[in-house]
């Protein structure tokens, strides 16, 4: 996963988490070097979201440790401010974009208030960045000056992750981010973030239940199971020679869609 000697842009380690006498997470340690690409997968109820909410700070671990090129990622109950300082360092885009955008905010303010609160860029500056960033993710001028109502899902899904790019994340953590959307657009948002990818040092996580389009973003898979990861590799290999019964299981029960493994098809 992570290069040998690289520092880790996220290193994970010994994640659990529980709620009551129930254990919704379990010695989870994911490390990501920087641009690096692992999908988490798993069954319903298997402990993604829960694994990357602590990820993401929104959680508090009950046990273990999230570091960002070594630095321990402050608690919930850490101030706003120190809080905002790792803006930084993670990011998050969620299944429904249109719950985390302000109906009131056009498109292009959404992303230049973004920019503000996180870098020094004032006017001009600001304003070229907004445009470059919307540009990035393909949305036109007329989108940019839109209302979120007046978007379809996969716009609006656009505008969640130029906002989430905008701040040059170490980590980018996507659950679900294309769930939602019909296979069209769902494949015009893979296209996107593969490109996004390639253009920076942001390392992604990436959380699905669709084993159909892993390949098409991520160089690496972890498979979870009842809160543990219990197999990880390279995508390719993990889908083409599962070690664990349960991620052949997994692969077995994906409704089909016409793919494949194919080697050399990983972004
Ligand atoms: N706040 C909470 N209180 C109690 N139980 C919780 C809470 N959050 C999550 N859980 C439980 O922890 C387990 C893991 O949930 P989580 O949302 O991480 O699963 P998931 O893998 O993301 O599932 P899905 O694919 O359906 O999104 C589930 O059994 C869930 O019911
Ligand atoms: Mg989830």
């Amino acid at each position: 996963m992570a290069d040998a000697g690289a520092p880790a842009a996220l290193e994970a380690a010994g994640l659990r988490k529980t709620y009551g006498d129930f254990v919704a997470v379990e010695d989870v340690g994911l490390s990501l070097a920087p641009g690096a690409s692992l999908a988490l997968v798993g069954e319903s109820g298997s402990g993604k979201t829960t694994t990357a909410r602590m990820i993401a700070g929104l959680e508090a671990p009950t046990a273990g440790t999230v570091r960002f090129d070594g630095r321990v990622l402050p608690g919930r109950r850490a101030r706003t401010a120190v809080r905002g300082s790792f803006a930084g360092d993670v990011q998050m885009v969620f299944q429904d974009p249109y719950a985390s955008l302000d109906r009131h905010q056009r498109v292009a303010d959404s992303i230049s208030e973004v920019l503000a609160h996180h870098t020094d860029l004032r006017g001009s500056a600001l304003a070229r960045r907004t445009a470059e960033l919307l540009d990035q993710v393909g949305l036109t001028a007329g989108q940019a000056r839109s209302l979120p109502r007046a978007l379809s899902g996969g716009q609006r899904q656009r505008v969640a992750i130029a906002r989430a790019v905008a701040v040059r994340p170490r980590v980018l953590v996507l659950d679900e981010a294309v769930a939602a959307l019909d296979v069209s657009v769902q494949a015009q948002i893979v296209t996107l973030l593969r490109e996004l990818r390639e253009q920076s040092d942001t390392a992604y996580l990436f959380i699905t239940h669709d084993l159909g389009i892993v390949q098409h973003i991520c160089e690496d898979i972890a498979v979870m199971h009842r809160g543990r990861i219990i197999e990880r590799g390279r995508t390719l290999s993990v889908l083409e020679r599962p070690g664990a019964a349960y991620t052949r299981k997994l692969i077995d029960s994906v409704p089909r869609r016409g793919w494949t493994p194919k080697r050399g098809a990983t972004a």
